[in-house]
């Protein structure tokens, strides 16, 4: 069958390879791909900063962010043909860690766990897959192709659960919160902020194309630069990664104000700064600025939520370019309006 798939370790090996159907033993729940997002994972994966295969296989199939629709599942699992679903990332290491033995993977403390499409597992990006029920996550019909935005959506459910977790050591009523980066992240994590009726800041360098009109859709304000910030940030999401735009937020903290670092950034680069003033300023004020990786299954459960009570029309315009399996390797390339570009695994 055809797949997305990479030589680990080697940059620019993205092909489109032809591999053996999907193995019993990564589940019994049979799905056909349907469609797999980008993100920047995968551009790191590509450029062969990181990434192995499974054990003994000289390729790795990339795509973790899955939508697929059910052809087999057994009796039992909660799953039947025609189902739509997308699958877990991470699995926990197999000692396990006293996280995974919890369930809580996103946590491991062992570094052992393994990662679909990232991590010693092939991933979702072929034309069919296998996942075990457990790892699967139901998606509705009525989501139909924006099941797609479940995993990432889930990495900003998690975020939104550490930064609650924190606020709540004492007392806590954010109102205004800052997102830095507009892209899906940004933008999902700025999704959330609305639902939860907070004011909504999003800076982002691009002065036009979607982003603007997407975060003034939400009721949000875009800015340009942190300057044109007219409140204090209760909440900062960070998902540039960007030292400098990390460095000049976290002093906009006020007292139990809480950053959660949602993004990295390729580096590396050096940025000459004061931080014994950003130390103390953190810490007379109890700011707390929290790094936040992957997500636990009630993470993905809770995005199925959050895309079920979101405006459709603005899930759809977060999906700006649809790529056929056959070209995938252009899904790569960044073009000037990207968002979330998706690709159409029956293509
Ligand atoms: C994925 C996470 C994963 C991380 C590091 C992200 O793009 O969304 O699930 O843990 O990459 O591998």
């Amino acid at each position: 069958m055809r797949a997305m798939t990479v030589t680990p370790g080697k940059a620019d090996s993205a092909k489109l390879g032809e591999v053996a159907e999907p193995p019993e033993d990564d589940g019994s729940v049979l799905v056909e791909g349907l469609f797999t997002g980008i993100c920047g994972t995968d551009i790191e994966l590509v450029s062969g900063l990181f990434g192995t295969g499974r054990p003994g296989s000289d390729h790795l199939v990339i795509g973790h962010e899955s939508l697929g629709r059910v052809l087999e599942a057994p009796a039992g699992s909660g799953f039947s043909p025609g189902d739509l679903v997308a699958g877990v990332v991470r699995r926990p290491d197999p000692e396990p860690c006293a996280a995974c033995a919890r369930g809580e993977w996103d946590f491991c403390r062992n570094g052992l766990y393994t990662e679909r499409g990232i991590k010693e597992m092939d991933g979702y990006g072929a034309e069919r897959w296998r996942v075990d029920p457990y790892f699967a996550v139901p998606v509705p019909a009525a989501l139909g192709h924006l099941g797609v935005l479940v995993e990432p959506t889930s990495i900003l459910t998690k975020a939104w659960e550490q930064v609650d977790r924190v606020g709540a050591r004492s007392w806590y009523g954010p109102e205004q919160v800052l997102i830095t980066g507009a892209g899906p992240i940004g933008l999902l994590a700025a999704l959330i902020a609305t639902q939860r009726g907070y004011g909504v800041h999003v800076l982002d360098r691009v002065v036009d194309g979607p982003k603007p009109e997407l975060v003034r859709a939400l009721g949000g304000t875009y800015l340009t630069d942190l300057q044109q910030l007219s409140v204090v940030p209760d909440v900062v999401i960070e998902a540039t990664g960007v030292g400098q735009v990390v460095f000049d937020c976290a002093q906009l903290l006020p007292p139990a104000g809480v950053m959660c670092l949602a993004g990295i950034h390729p580096g590396p680069a050096t940025i000459d700064v004061q931080l014994d003033a950003l130390v103390r300023q953190l810490v007379v004020r109890n700011a707390a600025l929290v790094g936040t990786v992957n997500a636990g299954k009630r993470h993905y459960a809770d995005a199925v939520d959050v895309l079920g009570a979101a405006d459709r029309s603005w899930l759809e315009r977060l999906i700006t370019r649809t790529v056929p399996l056959s070209d995938w390797p252009s899904a790569l390339v960044r073009e000037p309006d990207d968002i979330k570009v998706v690709v159409d695994l029956r293509g």
